[in-house]
């Protein structure tokens, strides 16, 4: 907790994108979100997709630890938020936009109940052991049938300090074996993340269903 708090207030928020996932874009519409959905962002920081499910006509629902990284995403697109404090959260709503700050493996079962959700840079940026916690708050957030789409980033995890941590295929295999149809859609090579002088590193999109 502490250490995102840090990268927060220090300002090290280097997985920020300014441009739009080119995953999301390509494989979000195969998925079979229903129009005008409820979609969840788990660990959302203040992430433009948000903006880009929203202009595709969904309701976003980001969970969000750090206040800072809430009030960004709020302020940096000219809305002014309402704020309601709940018991494990605070919640922030502006137009098509609810935002729970909080811990989000701490949430109540059913706080969210969405259709659909969205992970980029957010099971990666969990250790091994608090996967099976998200997993769980996955289960508890969403409606049975919801879909998914994951975007990993797999590497040898002796070779670097995560996060971001591997998550290999077999990974997203194991942990949504129970209660989850899994169907990889793309494996990429990322050869220009060379840089972080790692020996391989691949990403894959995952759609997962619900059952
Ligand atoms: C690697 S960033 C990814 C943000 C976003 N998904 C993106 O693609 O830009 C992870 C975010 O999750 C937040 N976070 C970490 N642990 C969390 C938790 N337990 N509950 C809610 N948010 C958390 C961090 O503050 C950070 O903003």
């Amino acid at each position: 907790m502490a250490f995102w708090q840090h990268r927060w207030a220090t300002e090290h928020i280097g997985w920020h994108r300014a441009v739009h996932n080119d995953q999301m874009v390509e494989h979000w519409p195969s998925i079979g979100a229903p129009e005008g959905c409820e979609v969840l962002v788990p660990l959302c920081g203040k992430s433009l997709d948000m903006h880009w499910l929203a202009e595709r006509g969904h309701a976003v629902v980001g969970l969000e630890l750090v206040e800072q990284g809430v009030k960004a995403f709020f302020d940096e697109a000219g809305l002014s938020p309402e704020r309601t404090e709940h018991a494990d959260h605070v919640r922030h709503s502006s137009g098509p936009f609810t935002l729970l700050q909080g811990d989000a493996l701490g949430l109540a079962p059913g706080t969210v109940q969405a259709d659909a959700w969205y992970d980029r840079a957010a099971m990666i940026a969990l250790p091994d052991t608090m996967r099976e916690a998200y997993v769980e708050q996955l289960r508890q957030q969403t409606k049975s049938g919801a879909v998914g789409l994951l975007i990993t980033f797999a590497y040898p995890q002796e070779e670097m300090d995560g996060p971001p941590f591997a998550l290999h295929d077999e990974d997203v295999q194991r942990f949504f074996a129970e209660g989850f149809d899994v169907e990889c859609l793309e494996r990429l090579v990322l050869d220009d993340e060379r840089e972080r002088g790692l020996s391989s590193i691949t990403s894959s999109v995952f759609k997962l269903t619900r059952t």
